[in-house]
């Protein structure tokens, strides 16, 4: 798991939530971690909603737009759950492209079925992605931070769901 040097616990006043440091530390990670995967996810969805083209146009502009929404959401809850735990969160593409569990496009697909195949990989890969994160927040019972990614699995299979549908 990589780690990010940005993340500093604020001296003097460490969150007493139950949670030991090293425990707040290892889920702060994890999430930032997280939070690249989403953040790079919801930015490759939001170049297809600009991009794609054909004449499945309008239906695809507007799913894609109904994604990066809520991976624009989701991406603020995490980050902020990173800061309830103590913790400053990564912000910048350079941090976000080096944690991400997805890759950026190196060209645009012009085939807009190749646009719903990279994301239902992403998708999935974000779900696997959030699954590894749970099972860490199981165990030391970060239930708030389990609760979350129990949520963005079941939104990531959904979507999954929807872009295999559109293609089959
Ligand atoms: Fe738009």
């Amino acid at each position: 798991m990589a780690t990010s040097k940005t993340l500093k616990v604020v001296d003097g006043l460490r969150p007493d939530i139950g949670l030991q440091t090293k425990q707040r530390t290892q889920m702060a990670e994890q999430l930032a971690a997280f939070l690249a995967t989403t953040y790079t996810l919801y930015l490759k969805t939001l170049y297809y909603h600009w991009n794609v083209t054909g004449p499945s146009f309008h239906s695809l502009h507007k799913m894609f737009e109904e994604q990066y929404e809520n991976l624009h959401e989701a991406g603020d809850a995490i980050a902020e759950r990173i800061r309830a735990l103590g913790h400053m969160t990564p912000g910048t593409t350079r941090e976000f492209l080096e944690l991400s569990a997805i890759s950026e496009d190196e060209s645009l697909p012009r085939d807009p079925r190749q646009m719903v195949k990279n994301l239902l990989k992403d998708n999935e890969s974000a779900s696997l992605a959030a699954r590894i994160v749970l099972k860490n927040a199981q165990e030391v019972e970060d239930e708030v931070t389990a609760d979350m990614l129990i949520e963005r699995m079941a939104y990531h299979d959904e979507v999954a769901w929807m872009l295999r549908a559109t293609i089959e």
